[in-house]
């Protein structure tokens, strides 16, 4: 996918899949309990079945204790028992594509591996991009059981 496409030429290039796998984030953002920043971010991570597991950040007073929408999406996804994913929309109300930030960078890593990441708006503005991008070098597993490798 091209980067900058916008939401009508997803429909018209692409699977449809890609396009509801958007707007699920984007209704997502729309539950964020943000009441503290204000600032609304939904996720929809999509299973290798086809399923979607959505997020939306969610706020605490102590503020420490935030949770990011892509967090809230994967582990939600884990726990209902969903282990292979595909790939994975944000949507936030920014002109500027909103990506992933670092904690959840690597959580995505630890539970997807290099999986794509959809940037999305509001405005149909789109951006794809691989995790493996966004965290290069990733510490993992790998490094735990197999010091000397
Ligand atoms: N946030 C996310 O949910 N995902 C991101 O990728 C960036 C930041 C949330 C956390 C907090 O509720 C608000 O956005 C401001 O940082």
């Amino acid at each position: 996918m091209e980067r900058g496409a916008t939401l009508g030429a997803i429909s018209s290039l692409s699977a449809i899949s890609y396009g509801d796998l958007i707007q699920a984030a984007l209704a997502a953002r729309v539950r964020a309990h943000a009441r503290y920043s204000g600032f609304r971010v939904g996720a929809a991570l999509e299973d290798l079945a086809g399923r979607h597991h959505t997020g939306c950040n969610i706020e605490n007073a102590t503020f420490g204790l935030t949770i990011c929408a892509e967090r809230v999406a994967v582990f939600k996804a884990i726990s209902e028992g969903a282990r292979d994913f595909r790939r994975l929309a944000i949507a936030a109300d920014t002109d500027q594509l909103t990506p992933p930030c670092g904690a959840c960078r690597q959580i995505l890593w630890e539970f997807c591996g290099d999986i794509e990441i959809v940037l999305a708006n509001p405005q149909g503005k789109v951006e794809t991009l691989r995790l493996k991008d966004l965290l290069p070098r990733a510490f993992d597993g790998s490094f735990l059981y197999n010091p000397n490798g």
